[in-house]
């Protein structure tokens, strides 16, 4: 599985014949400009953890050019359907297996709504399975207690955090959380876009590591194989 850091929570996953785009911000991203284009995507699915604009604002131009289907929680995903998207409803604790593999959408602490003030439902995150790998894309959300109960029955071979602050937690609170998940392999994200979220890199992956985890920091355009 190869993922490629689009700038703040954007991510795109590349899966055997599939291409799995999550909460795209990448038009209204300063740092992403010059280096993604949406044109170039081409998803065949759109993972949509909440409604907020810095998860949603290329959604609508992505899935129109691309066909792809929404995956979200049920008020996004009628969001959506109503403006002829196509989409797939889910809700927490709920699994779904898909072409690519399975997906289990899981408790997130955070806020839901859409730039237009509707409602976007409960946020959330994802748990990907794939090519045997386990992944966690936690979405913005608090350190929380629910975090344990996903390795009592997922192995995780990588975990998405965010780890900007503010919005989310921070890198103290997200070295908890991968403890919380049973993950040492991490990928942080959610950082440096505004100035609310900047962050110390160096400052960061210390501190994972004097836990004995690894906090990988993508450039931009830059991925990961797992
Ligand atoms: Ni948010
Ligand atoms: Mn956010």
């Amino acid at each position: 599985m190869k993922i490629t850091f689009l700038g703040h929570a954007s991510l795109l996953i590349e899966a055997g014949k599939s291409s799995i785009l999550v909460d795209p911000f990448i038009s209204g991203n300063e740092k992403a400009s010059g280096i993604i284009n949406i044109q170039d995507l081409n998803p065949d699915y759109i993972l949509v953890t909440h409604a907020h604009q810095d998860h949603v604002l290329d959604v609508e131009t992505i899935a129109e050019s691309s066909d792809a289907v929404v995956v979200s929680n049920y008020e996004i995903a009628m969001y959506y359907e109503s403006k002829g998207l196509k989409a797939h409803p889910m809700n927490h604790g709920g699994n779904w297996k898909f072409d690519f593999g399975n997906l289990k959408y899981v408790n997130a602490i955070h806020t839901s709504s859409f730039a237009d003030g509707i409602y976007g439902g409960e946020p959330g995150g994802f748990v990907l399975s794939t090519e045997n790998k386990h992944v966690y894309i936690a979405g913005d959300t608090a350190l929380t207690m629910d975090m344990k109960i996903i390795p009592v029955t997922t192995s995780l071979d990588l975990a998405i955090l965010p780890i900007g602050d503010n919005f989310t937690m921070g890198i103290d609170d997200a070295v908890l959380a991968s403890k919380f998940v049973e993950c040492d392999n991490i990928l942080g994200y959610h950082y440096d876009t505004f100035g609310y979220i900047e962050i110390d890199h160096d400052l960061a992956v210390q501190k994972f590591n004097s836990e004995g985890k690894t906090l990988h920091l993508l450039e931009i355009g830059a991925s990961l194989i797992i």
